[in-house]
């Protein structure tokens, strides 16, 4: 019988990874929400700077700040019991200097209590995946599409297309291994690339927007549960409609109110 997990920790992910078994990640910005994933059995958060677009209507992640993502991960992690909790460093946290991003992955563990910290990108973040993992902090990588490299980029467009790009992809996921991670999110890669990463690194590789070859997939929560209003990329599947309930819900208590239906004899004091 395999033993009953009580906490995910990188142990627990890379021992599940040897088993073949697929974990599911989510991201989660709120107390409730953190809550009801982690009672359902999701075994890694991601507080997101999707937050920035999914919950505080900026254009992009790139206006999000250090402030933003330290409240919600505060409330998220009151709420997870048993999923791990990872923040993931805005941009700029991180960028300018090692010392700056020891701070601010210091502050995620020590304000927050978060389990591990997100960083983007490979190449010159190297250095700060090292210092971070170097003062005890576990940290994820992410690697293809990049949310804070929109600027570079250009565009939403899918990375790995072309052998060379697929290539960086692997040389990408190689150094950041080396470099100490625990885990890689792959985003918007072309299928077949993962199968590729896989055989050079040992650490676990979840997707999104990745293909069905990696060892776990993650989503934007907002966008599964149909909270989002803005524009879906291919890979996201709602699993339900929840804008629709809840604007029907809505309509309902105002046309309650303006009949005089609500609150009625149940839902009054006497
Ligand atoms: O910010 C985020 O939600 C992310 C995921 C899409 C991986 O980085």
């Amino acid at each position: 019988m395999q033993e009953k997990i009580k906490n995910i920790t990188p142990q627990i992910l890379k021992k599940l990874k040897e088993r073949g078994e697929k974990i599911a990640l989510l991201t989660a910005y709120d107390y409730p929400t953190a809550l009801i994933e982690d009672r359902a059995g999701i075994e890694v958060i991601l507080v997101g700077d999707s937050l920035g677009m999914v919950t505080l209507g900026y254009e992009s992640t790139l206006q999000v700040t250090m402030q933003e993502m330290l409240t919600a991960c505060k409330s998220v992690k009151r709420g997870a019991k048993r999923a791990m909790v990872i923040a993931d460093m805005p941009y700029m946290s991180y960028q300018p200097s090692n010392s700056l991003a020891i701070k601010n992955a210091g502050k995620f563990v020590g304000e927050a209590n978060v389990d591990g910290i997100k960083l983007e990108g490979a190449g010159p973040i190297l250095n700060r995946v090292k210092a971070i993992v170097n003062i005890g902090i576990p940290v994820m990588g992410h690697i293809g599409f990049t949310p804070q490299s929109l600027k570079k980029f250009g565009n939403y467009r899918v990375r790995g297309k072309s052998g060379e790009e697929a290539e960086e992809l692997i040389q990408d996921a190689r150094t950041l291994e080396d470099a100490g991670v625990f885990c890689i999110i792959v985003e918007c890669v072309a299928e077949g690339v993962v199968k590729k990463i896989k055989k050079k690194v040992r650490v676990p590789i979840y997707g999104i927007g990745a293909g069905n070859e990696c060892d776990g997939q993650i989503l934007v929560v907002h966008d599964m549960l149909g909270l989002f209003p803005g524009f879906l990329p291919k890979y996201v599947k709602k699993y339900a409609d929840l804008s629709v309930t809840i604007e029907d819900a809505v309509k309902k208590y105002i046309r309650e109110v303006k009949l005089g239906k609500f609150p009625d004899e149940e839902y009054s004091y006497h």
